[in-house]
């Protein structure tokens, strides 16, 4: 099995944890679509594309299952134990994961650029999932960032 399956694989199991199917699926749909933006991103940033999908995988699995609040920082050693209980990972890739995880909810702030990958793709599938709602300011600057990043030509 790839290492992207091996992180779903467990990431899923846990959200079976949610009893409300309706609840479940909005997990599984945010964080697929989060993952997939972050792979696209960090193609096009030159990054890892693969850590970077699995950061997208992990970054709200907390929130989803236990709570909101300082679901970045509890999420970051979540995401580590799941990680380090795979056996498939260096140390510096597990570093790199976790370090996004936990910088993810701080969007008015830079952190290294697979962090910010994470951010983007959070802000970019909050949009597209409510586009009429009228974005927050820290997330309107990233969202016209990111306009310009993906769609003006090179
Ligand atoms: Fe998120």
């Amino acid at each position: 099995m790839d290492r992207i399956h091996a992180v779903e694989n467990m990431a899923f199991t846990i959200l079976d944890e949610i009893g409300d199917d309706v609840e479940k699926m909005e997990a599984v749909a945010h964080l697929t679509a989060v993952a997939k933006f972050s792979y696209l991103l960090a193609s096009r940033r030159n990054l890892n594309p693969e850590l970077a999908y699995i950061a997208g995988i992990l970054h709200d699995l907390y929130a989803f299952t236990h709570e909101r609040k300082d679901h970045a920082l509890h999420g970051s050693v979540l995401a580590s134990g799941i990680l380090r209980s795979l056996n498939i990972f260096k140390e510096d890739e597990m570093d790199a994961v976790i370090s996004s995880v936990r910088h993810h909810s701080d969007k008015k702030r830079i952190h290294d650029p697979l962090a910010e990958v994470l951010k983007d793709a959070d802000v970019l599938d909050h949009y597209l999932s409510e586009p009429l709602l009228q974005p927050s300011v820290k997330e309107h600057v990233r969202l016209r960032k990111l306009q310009k990043e993906l769609f003006s030509p090179d």
